[in-house]
């Protein structure tokens, strides 16, 4: 069955085997448009020949357009080649820019759709479960630079989104579980039976156990709900959006320390159970609440503990160059209890000192 919301005129429509229907979908929403469709050379070779044959014999051929699979190539430099292939392609006003792929694609493209021409219509159809529930909601778009990741960059939203949870099975085990852990994160901002429901249904969601499509169609849409929910209600990072950096500020730190040689999602599941200790030890949270986080990740083979051979201390120092420093102290979201976050009077922003910070590092 498919579902269907809304983020910022964007409409975000979730069904199996809604790749097939992209030509369709994109032609009724934006007729007449010039269609170039951005992917990387891994996915172009999975799902290129799809996504164009969605689009019909009659149709103006669509543009697909790749560059190397990898965030060392979400740059500055695929950027201007991208453009300047659309440039080279006749691309005018009147294209539509399509990112068909995981996060790096769609930040990479959604940046080439947000400064093509000053702007150009932009659509997602993400293929990873982390670009599904995360990355391809709430309009951000951007580039890495030497001096970090996401440091270039401008708010964009799509005009649609289209998720086919079946794309999924194609997908590395270590991407599958990366992702989970955004949806484990969903589940304790925001909804405790959710986190109860992943818990009880990792075989499924890993191992595909049991082809179960409405475990893949439930995960992907209710943290989507959540993001969704969460984005709406604060759409530039001044309140209520803070609580989806749960497990962020300790993760960055981790993937900074270790050279992003600890995977985004490996790096947020020790971040969350680090910052939900840390809310335990803040008295903010119920005593347990770190261990039931622990416990799930660890379930679905995620790690809750520091790599070996990188410091409590090295961690916290590494939290300073976070965003979310001021005045010394960092700004954490964190977690009161399961589906439920602290700090709602201080827009969900605690600020905690570097003790305190090292405290909790020691006891994950
Ligand atoms: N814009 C946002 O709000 C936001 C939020 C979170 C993360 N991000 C960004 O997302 C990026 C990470 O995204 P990601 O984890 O999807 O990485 P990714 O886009 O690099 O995809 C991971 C790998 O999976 C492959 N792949 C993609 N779909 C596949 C499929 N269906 N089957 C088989 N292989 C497939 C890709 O080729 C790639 O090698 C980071 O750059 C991060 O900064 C952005
Ligand atoms: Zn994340």
């Amino acid at each position: 069955m498919a579902v269907s919301l809304t983020l910022h005129g964007a409409t975000i429509e979730i069904a199996r085997g809604a790749l097939d229907s992209l030509g369709p979908r994109v032609v009724a929403q934006l007729p007449g448009h010039r269609v170039a469709i951005i992917a990387d050379q891994q996915v172009a070779a999975l799902l290129g020949e799809r996504a164009l044959a969605s689009f019909g014999a009659d149709a103006r051929a669509p543009l697909l357009l790749t560059f190397p699979a990898g965030e060392r190539h979400k740059t500055r430099q695929s950027w201007g080649t991208l453009s300047d292939q659309l440039i080279t392609g006749g691309c005018g006003r009147d294209t539509v820019i399509i990112a068909l792929g995981g996060g790096v694609t769609g930040d990479l493209a959604g940046f080439v759709a947000a400064t093509y021409l000053r702007g150009v219509p932009f659509i997602q159809v993400p293929t990873t479960l982390l670009a599904m529930v995360d990355s391809s909601i709430g309009g951000k778009t951007g580039v890495d630079t030497h001096a970090g990741k996401n440091l270039i960059g401008a708010f964009h939203h799509p005009t649609l989104v289209l998720v086919d949870p079946s794309l999924l099975t194609s997908l590395p085990p270590h991407e599958l579980r990366s992702g989970l852990a955004e949806s484990i994160k969903h589940g304790v901002i925001a909804d405790a039976s959710y986190f109860a429901w992943i818990a009880s249904r990792l075989r499924q969601i890993l191992l595909g156990d049991a082809p179960d499509d409405e475990t893949q169609l439930h995960l992907v849409r209710r943290s989507i709900e959540i993001k969704v929910e969460v984005v709406q209600q604060d759409e530039r990072e001044s309140g209520l959006r803070k609580v989806l950096n749960f497990g962020h500020t300790i993760g960055h730190a981790i993937e900074q320390v270790t050279a992003y040689g600890v995977a985004h999602g490996e790096a947020i599941a020790i971040g969350m159970v680090a910052e939900a200790r840390l809310a335990e030890q803040l008295q903010l949270a119920e005593h347990g609440l770190a261990d039931a986080i622990a416990t799930v990740c660890a379930a679905a083979g995620l790690p809750v503990r520091l790599p070996a051979g990188v410091s409590p201390a090295e961690v916290v120092t590494a939290t300073r160059t976070d965003k979310k420093t001021r005045a010394g102290q960092v700004e954490f979201a964190l977690p009161r209890a399961l589906g439920e976050m602290a700090g709602g009077e201080t827009q969900y922003g605690v600020r905690v000192t570097e003790a305190e910070i090292l405290n909790a590092i020691k006891h994950v």
